[in-house]
């Protein structure tokens, strides 16, 4: 008798895909939201929730002890890359290959694809799992499609960041008691950004009914396919350049950096990247405004668009956000390598 159909993620560059987790992460790459459903995330949580008291325990587990570990990051990276390593070594990864300079000081100079670095990685170390961060959009994709073993994206262009949605989450969970019924507004860079568009995935997967204020320049606004899939899911959406008429609505405001690093490389690019910066600015001020009972969060690096003033107000959850990576990580490192 032929299996049910596997559910498949097709990238949205080209043919390649990834397989649904639907109920199974053990084997798979985790490269898109777009592979969970709610009952995965539901597992993906319990999981870190026992991580958390493994932290909080203070003692390395050995979970992974058999596990080998790549992680190659092409773009730069603080919390990401950290906690991915740290969640390696808390639970007990016997061998580990952390590059943080790929770009830098890989093959990748010399003129090395993205496909032959990843099967030369995989044969050179035989480990058991890729965690990678790459600047082109597809990158998870291919890295998926030419690697044996299970790829995490770490980051992927300006398209998707997973585990950073899942994390994101897991702290809307935490600080409301809820992913549904929420209205949230994103501010900021929504063209380059990565983390509003799979945050967006991942909050319509849970709730249909999300209610979104995109919010920012025209010339960063959300790209309208994204839009467009977020309203195909029943989620409403309102854009605008103006942050105090929506403030007082929100549940969750998540403020991102603009995305310098992301705009052309040539004197104009840099002129609208002037023009754009400093625009919007988080203060004290601006949030008295918003609902007592709402949190703003940001995925970090800040640049000048949450002013520090507002770090000790209790709706600033940022960085108790970041805290949460570590253990989001460690749960996704322990189901995708079957060893939950
Ligand atoms: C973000 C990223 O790399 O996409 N950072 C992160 O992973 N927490 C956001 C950014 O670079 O602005």
């Amino acid at each position: 008798m032929a299996d049910m159909a596997e559910r498949v993620v097709q990238s949205p560059v080209n043919h390649f895909t990834v397989r649904a987790i639907d109920g199974q992460f053990a084997g798979k790459d985790f490269i898109s939201v777009d592979q969970l459903g709610p009952d995965d995330v539901t597992r993906l949580f319990e999981v870190a929730r026992n991580m958390e008291s493994i932290v909080a325990r203070r003692e390395t587990s050995d979970l992974l002890a058999k596990i080998g570990v790549a992680i190659l990051f092409y773009e730069p990276s603080t919390r990401t890359f950290g906690s991915f390593s740290a969640a390696a070594h808390w639970l007990g990864a016997s061998r580990t290959l952390e590059v943080q300079g790929m770009s830098a000081y890989s093959s990748a100079l010399k003129g090395e694809t993205l496909p032959d670095t990843i099967r030369s990685i995989e044969q050179i170390t035989a480990y058991d799992l890729i965690v990678l961060r790459h600047p082109e959009d597809n990158s998870g994709y291919e890295a998926a499609h030419y690697a044996k073993v299970p790829v995490v994206s770490g980051g992927a262009g300006t398209l998707e960041h997973p585990t950073q949605a899942m994390l994101d989450l897991y702290t809307i969970q935490h600080k409301l008691g809820r992913v549904s019924g929420l209205r949230v507004g994103m501010l900021g860079d929504l063209k380059n950004g990565r983390t509003v568009k799979s945050l967006g995935r991942a909050l319509t997967m849970m709730d249909p009914g999300a209610q979104f204020y995109f919010i920012g320049p025209e010339e960063l606004k959300m790209p309208e396919t994204e839009v467009h899939g977020f309203e195909q899911r029943g989620a409403r959406v309102v854009q605008t350049p103006d942050l105090q008429s929506v403030l007082p609505e929100l549940d969750v405001l998540y403020v991102t950096r603009i995305q310098k690093e992301r705009f052309p490389d040539t004197q104009e690019g840099q002129a609208l990247y002037d023009s754009l910066k400093g625009r919007y600015i988080v203060t004290p001020e601006v949030m008295k405004e918003a609902k007592p009972d709402m949190i703003v969060m940001h995925p970090l690096p800040r640049v000048d668009e949450i002013s520090p003033e507002f770090d000790a107000d209790r709706r600033a959850v940022y960085f108790d956000q970041m805290g949460m990576g570590l253990y989001i990580r460690m749960a996704l490192l322990a189901l995708l390598t079957g060893k939950d």
